[in-house]
């Protein structure tokens, strides 16, 4: 049986997707600890699920996230921050899951809603979004990545401009910046475009998904040289799965692949 959650709504809406809903309507799904931790959970209950083969991410029509609870954050010191390595328990989100994640940002996603929304392997989302890294506002920085993930989405120009004035983005800029993969007009086509996606990525070998984000996601620390290598290794690697061969023994065979995800 699913676990409850407070903070979240959770289902599958279609074959091997996993939908997570970020539910805190009355604090605009402001991202405190127990939310967190409940997202923690559900990302790794899915990611475990051999039911599962991608995982979207989505808040409400009006906000994905409108960042970090600066209410729960407000009193704490320097001692108690760094003592307990706020937020590293999720800015690390990335590297906790294998499986894909596609987040779907509709309506506000600032400060650690806009880097939670940055951690997904593949960002959608609609022309009216509101992204924004505004702690500078706040007397902070941002703290969940959002320095680093948008610098190399949009490059340095930017997101030095952005970070430094707290400036809003719309989520057609997104798209036009590269940041995300797709904007749809509407919250409602954004939903179901990644919904799409996640059925196809779904359908594939899991192996293969694996190796594919695992490939691409070292691109961003490694050099060409050493990630052409790196993704080699991995390729000659996936001659000892079983999907590899049921794969293309389909394509000759012009059937469709059953795959077994070994
Ligand atoms: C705590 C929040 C919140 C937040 C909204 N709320 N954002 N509570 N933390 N980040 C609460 C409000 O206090 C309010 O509660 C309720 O949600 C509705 O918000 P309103 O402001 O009344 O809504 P609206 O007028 O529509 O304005 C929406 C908004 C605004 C523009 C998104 O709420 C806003 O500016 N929020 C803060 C955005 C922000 O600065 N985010 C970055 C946080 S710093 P009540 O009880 O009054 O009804 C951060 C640091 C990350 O994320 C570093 C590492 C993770």
């Amino acid at each position: 049986s699913e676990p409850q959650y407070e903070f979240l709504k959770v289902s599958t809406p279609r074959p091997g997707v996993g939908l997570i809903e970020l539910h805190r309507p009355k604090a605009l799904n402001a991202l405190f600890t127990p939310l967190i931790l409940e997202l923690n959970a559900a990302l790794r209950a899915f990611d475990k699920s051999t039911d599962i083969g991608c995982t979207v991410l989505t808040g409400s029509y009006k906000a994905f996230a409108a960042g970090a609870d600066i209410k729960e954050m407000a009193p704490k010191t320097f001692a108690e921050a760094y003592g307990s390595d706020f937020i590293e328990s999720w800015s690390g989100l990335p590297n906790l899951i294998k499986k894909p994640c596609i987040s779907a940002v509709n309506g506000h996603a600032l400060g650690g809603g806009c880097e939670l929304a940055m951690m997904a392997d593949v960002l959608y989302c609609s022309t009216a979004a509101n992204f924004g890294q505004p702690e500078i506002k706040l007397g902070i920085i941002p703290g969940a990545g959002g320095s680093q993930r948008l610098t190399r989405a949009i490059g340095k120009a930017r997101a030095m401009e952005l970070i430094l004035t707290g400036k809003n983005f719309s989520g057609q800029d997104a798209y036009d910046w590269g940041l995300a993969a797709r904007v749809f007009a509407t919250p409602e086509e954004c939903l179901t475009g990644a919904l799409d996606t996640a059925e196809t990525i779904a359908s594939y070998s899991r192996i293969a998904v694996k190796a594919a984000k695992e490939v691409v996601n070292k691109s961003q620390d490694l050099g060409i040289r050493e990630g052409v290598e790196f993704e080699r290794r991995v390729f000659h690697g996936l001659f000892g799965s079983e999907d590899q061969k049921i794969g293309m023994k389909a394509f000759a065979e012009k059937k469709k692949a059953e795959w077994v995800h070994r």
